[in-house]
């Protein structure tokens, strides 16, 4: 397995993570056996890097606590990043967004105690929190950095001007916001994270699951899938993003490999700065997913990509009420 460095503070992983929310939330109901079996494959295939937030676990930690368990036998060979930022203290109605300072150090405390790590080895701002000003919140990940509860500092989904606030308190090292074949809007940051040293983690790199191959249209998932509101899934939309998933299975067999693999070897390609964190909860596909790191892209095949894709995919990326916007 390559390695990438995100940010200038020296955070160091795989070139391909592994993102651990579907284990708990969004695509129906998890096994925590099978996920902890994909996390334990993922290690032995060489990657070192997982990511969990409290939002996954619904604020009972679930989530950090199955990623804990799942990597407490090589705790010290992996990177965990986890995220704070949402308030989930009466989730019957629903959950907003609370990025107060106070509110930060509690969740770091509970993501210690969950995960069993004495160290946070990156903590995100899940989303920015209009109510709280984005220098309060660097500065008390600063704290908490020296502190030694959290080593690299992160953002989700922050628009240019937040990550230009933030990163003058408490050097920002990785942004992680959506990004894959299906969604290209994120690129219009890259200059400002180059200018900036920042590494970019995208999140939901096989779109949701689309992007391999295995897409079913909305309505035929558990009814607790988010996949039967998302814009990419409902009629219209559904049918030309197969077709050009098709198109790129076509370019990625006669490659010999798989269209997850063409598509995550694809944000490899957009430049060393960049992680992917798919998510899966099987091991074999955990193993495919790793191997795209092997994958070569000529010229050729970007161009045929491209040709197929030329800026994303056909939908929204969250249904409307949910749209996050980078601010
Ligand atoms: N910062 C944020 O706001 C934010 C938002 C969303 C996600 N994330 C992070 O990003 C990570 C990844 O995003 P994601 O889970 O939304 O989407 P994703 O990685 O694009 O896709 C995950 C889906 O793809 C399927 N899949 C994965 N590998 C596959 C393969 N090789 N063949 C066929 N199907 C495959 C998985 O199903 P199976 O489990 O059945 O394999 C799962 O349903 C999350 O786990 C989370 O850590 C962050």
């Amino acid at each position: 397995m390559q390695h990438r460095t995100l940010g200038a503070q020296g955070l160091a992983v795989s070139a391909i993570g592994y993102g651990a929310m579907g284990l708990t939330m969004a695509y129906g109901p998890g096994d925590e056996e099978a996920g902890i079996a994909a996390i334990r494959r993922a290690h032995d295939l060489g990657v070192t890097f997982f990511d969990t937030a409290e939002l996954y676990g619904w604020g009972a930690g679930s989530n950090e606590i199955l990623v804990g368990k799942a990597v407490k036998d090589f705790r010290d060979e992996v990177v965990l990043a986890t995220k704070f930022g949402f308030d989930l203290s009466d989730l019957s109605q629903g959950f907003g967004l609370n990025s107060r300072p106070d509110n930060i150090r509690k969740v770091a405390d509970n993501s210690l105690r969950y995960l069993g790590v004495d160290q946070i080895d990156v903590f995100y701002q899940h989303r920015v929190d209009p109510d709280v000003p984005i220098e309060d919140v660097a500065g008390t990940v600063k704290e908490l950095i020296d502190a030694g509860k959290v080593k690299y500092f992160g953002l989700s989904e922050a628009g240019p001007e937040t990550i230009r606030k933030a990163h003058a308190v408490q050097p920002v090292s990785v942004l992680q916001t959506e990004y894959s074949l299906f969604e290209r809007d994120v690129e219009q940051l890259f200059p400002v994270l180059q200018e900036l040293g920042i590494g970019f983690v995208p999140y939901s790199p096989l779109g949701r699951g689309f992007i391999t191959g295995t897409a079913k249209p909305a309505g035929e998932y558990d009814a607790t899938d988010m996949r039967n509101v998302d814009p990419r899934w409902q009629p219209g939309n559904f049918e030309k993003n197969v077709e050009a998933v098709e198109r790129l299975g076509r370019l990625a067999t006669a490659k010999g490999i798989t269209v997850s693999q063409l598509a995550l070897a694809w944000l490899l390609a957009q430049g060393e700065h960049v992680v992917p964190i798919p998510g899966t909860r099987s091991a074999a596909r955990m193993e495919e997913n790793a191997h795209a790191a092997d994958v070569t892209l000529t010229e050729a095949d970007l161009a045929a990509i491209h040709e197929i894709l030329p800026t994303g995919g056909f939908g929204a990326r969250y249904a409307e009420e949910h749209t996050p916007n980078w601010v």
